[in-house]
């Protein structure tokens, strides 16, 4: 009578403290305190009842700065009516569904965020078996896919929710050259133009977009690939279909590539200024701050191009020495056909407009 309660009991005290059972029959084991009395009657009944875990199957957008909600709801079939003792456990994938890092594990209304989901990973559980994360202050690093994970004594369910920034892909190259970045020096340059190297996901949306783009860059998985629409000999073949292609994973001290940049929507907006002569990188700065601004990064003139439609037939200098122009309608001398952000590279000399860039 006494013996498989106290079983029982060691059984959710373990299972709480250590990893989950390893396996599952499809049953599990319904533990119920009847507290009337001071007996406390402790009552185990085998009910077979199955535990759902629901996530949206579209993907949640947000953008960078903003707060999101992941939902997740879970319920039981057939449905329990009393309250249960639950855990959820939010960690984040990689693209192979492996788990890339913990955000958050709750016992009832207590719960820890990790790493750098510290003080920005809360739990929603306003509705009734409710199990929804909220991640404030979104961070470019955050796009990817999230576990919502339900443990109810041996049950153990979960599913995925896949959280996708709006941004804009840009390949990048330094001013020495092509193919001079190892993948951390990818990153880093990513990190100057206030982007992040961009995920394979990233790159496939761009080029459903219209990204053709003929150097292969890193991406974030230590993968190198480039986005070709235009099956032609130098960018993989005329045999090849239109596709990402791909040189797989490369080493990430030895080998030297150029990046593929991932930038958010923008917050600010993107301008052009210029002088009759032009002017040099350095006054070019300086005028961008006499007119309450900075100079824009490449990352916030792709942006101001893809989200603000921005059009301007005249080169300008960016913050990184680089001179180029966005295109959202092409037209007769305005570079090629297709729309896009031209570059000029990083002239030694030459005299060119700025594009400022200055928070709303
Ligand atoms: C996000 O949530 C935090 C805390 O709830 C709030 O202070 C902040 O204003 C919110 N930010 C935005 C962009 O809504």
């Amino acid at each position: 009578m006494l013996l498989l309660p106290l079983l029982l009991e060691a059984t959710l005290l373990r299972l709480a403290s250590g990893s989950h059972h390893p396996f599952y029959n499809g049953f599990y084991y319904n533990h119920i305190m009847n507290d009337k009395g001071n007996g406390q009657e402790k009552v185990v009944y085998f009910n077979g009842a199955k535990l759902v875990v629901e996530t949206p199957k579209d993907p949640v957008y947000s953008s960078s700065g903003a707060n999101v909600t992941l939902p997740c709801h879970y319920h039981y079939e057939p449905d329990l009516e009393a309250k249960r003792k639950i855990r959820i456990k939010w960690s984040k994938l990689r693209d192979d569904y492996t788990k890339e890092q913990d955000v958050l594990v709750a016992i009832g209304k207590t719960y820890v965020a990790f790493g750098d989901f510290r003080g920005r990973a809360h739990l929603h559980q306003a509705g009734r078996r409710e199990a929804s994360l909220v991640v404030s202050d979104v961070r470019l690093q955050d796009d990817g896919k999230y576990r919502c994970e339900v443990i109810d004594g041996l049950e153990d369910e979960s599913n995925v929710v896949d959280l996708r920034l709006q941004g804009v892909v840009f390949p990048y190259q330094p001013p020495h050259g092509q193919y001079r970045l190892n993948f951390h020096e990818a990153e880093r340059v990513c990190q100057e133009q206030g982007a992040v190297l961009a995920t394979f996901n990233q790159l496939f949306q761009a080029w459903t977009e219209g990204l053709d783009w003929c150097n292969a860059g890193w991406l974030a998985d230590g993968t190198v690939q480039y986005p070709i629409r235009l099956p032609r000999k130098p960018c993989g073949g005329l045999h090849l279909a239109p596709g990402i292609r791909s040189y797989g994973p490369r080493h990430r001290h030895l080998h030297r590539f150029d990046a593929f940049c991932f930038s958010s929507a923008l917050r600010g907006e993107v301008f052009y200024l210029d002088r009759p002569a032009g002017m040099t990188l350095e006054e070019a700065k300086q005028s961008c701050q006499d007119a309450g601004a900075e100079i824009a990064s490449v990352g916030q003139l792709y942006s101001a191009w893809k989200f603000l439609g921005l059009d301007r037939c005249d080169a300008g200098w960016l913050a990184d020495g680089s001179v180029r122009y966005p295109i959202a309608k092409p037209r007769a001398n305005c570079g090629p056909l297709e729309p896009g952000v031209r570059s000029y590279g990083f002239p030694s000399k030459g005299r060119f407009g700025v594009f400022c860039y200055k928070e709303r």
